[in-house]
């Protein structure tokens, strides 16, 4: 269980590591799972560490938003509903942390359920919205080695679709600089109020004859202090070992990693919310943040 000092930390920071979280034979037995879900002929192969630099070759490509290859991105999201994935990231462990936090009466992911991607207003080019059909994680993401691609400035963002507490999951070792999940510490305060509702906000499916006319809508307020997050606050790296894990607030502003390590960084990931969220997402934002949130978070100073 998680302590006092703990629950303080992700209540200012926004994040919080738990090490060896997760039961790592589990996580081997992932990691085979998203090899084994590769079509014959895939040029990316398991025993061949110089086929893992990215990007994806046309061949190896695929577009389907339920298990996505482009660039230097592999998302398998048909594995967020597997009960492997499912009994390794919803572990009664992990959720008894999650409750901790959150309260209330978590909502149970469904194996074989409707993997996220399913349906919903989907944008060409873009994602597909999670809010609609996700009865499980949202899948296991991987990223491809950067090789000799030229670094870029770490953009950050906040998700758009509705939930309360997400997790990442390493399920093999990252070093740092490796592609681990990036976060901005303390931004979850700075930005939750810079939103009309809690937890959600407005979003403009695709219409084919207004293909511009789409995305999340974001308020000039929430424009501003991203851009003075992005000026002050040095992102923190959640790099580690396989089973490690960290949990992050719905409002924190955060990025998926670049990878300049030589193996593929490989994470799991999944979003914890209570029954109440289909009431909560339609509330305004208030002067506590954390009212929805547990006693003992509520408590921590
Ligand atoms: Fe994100």
């Amino acid at each position: 269980m998680l302590n006092a000092e703990q629950i303080r930390f992700f209540k200012t920071q926004g994040y919080l590591i738990v090490p060896g979280a997760m039961d790592t034979a589990l996580c081997r037995r992932v990691r085979d799972l998203m090899w084994q879900a590769l079509p014959p002929n895939t040029r990316l192969q398991p025993n061949d560490p110089a086929s893992f630099v990215g990007p994806f070759s046309e061949q190896d490509e695929s577009s389907d938003e339920r298990h996505m290859r482009a660039d230097y991105r592999w998302l398998n999201r048909f594995l967020g509903v597997n009960a492997d994935v499912i009994r390794l990231i919803y572990s009664e462990f992990i959720c008894q942390m999650a409750q901790q936090l959150l309260g209330g009466r978590l909502r149970q992911a469904v194996v074989d359920g409707s993997p996220m991607g399913s349906h919903g207003p989907a944008w060409p080019g873009g994602p597909t919205d999670p809010a609609l059909g996700n009865e499980g994680a949202r899948g296991v993401y991987c990223t491809l080695p950067y090789g000799n691609k030229a670094r870029e400035a770490d953009g950050c963002h906040t998700d758009g679709h509705p939930f309360q507490l997400g997790i990442v999951g390493l399920l093999d070792d990252c070093p740092a600089d490796g592609g681990a999940f990036k976060v901005w510490p303390g931004s979850h305060t700075r930005l939750f109020p810079t939103f009309a509702l809690r937890y959600d906000q407005p979003r403009v499916p695709y219409y084919p004859h207004l293909p511009a006319f789409k995305g999340i809508s974001h308020s000039e307020a929430y424009k501003a202090e991203l851009s003075r997050i992005i000026d002050e606050v040095e992102p923190v790296e959640c790099y580690g070992q396989a089973g490690d894990i960290v949990f992050w607030h719905h409002r924190l502003a955060h990025a998926a990693g670049q990878n300049y390590s030589e193996q593929i960084r490989q994470a799991v990931l999944a979003d914890f919310w209570t029954n109440d969220l289909d009431t909560l997402r339609t509330k305004p934002v208030t002067a506590n943040m954390w009212e929805d949130w547990s006693p003992a978070l509520q408590r921590a100073g």
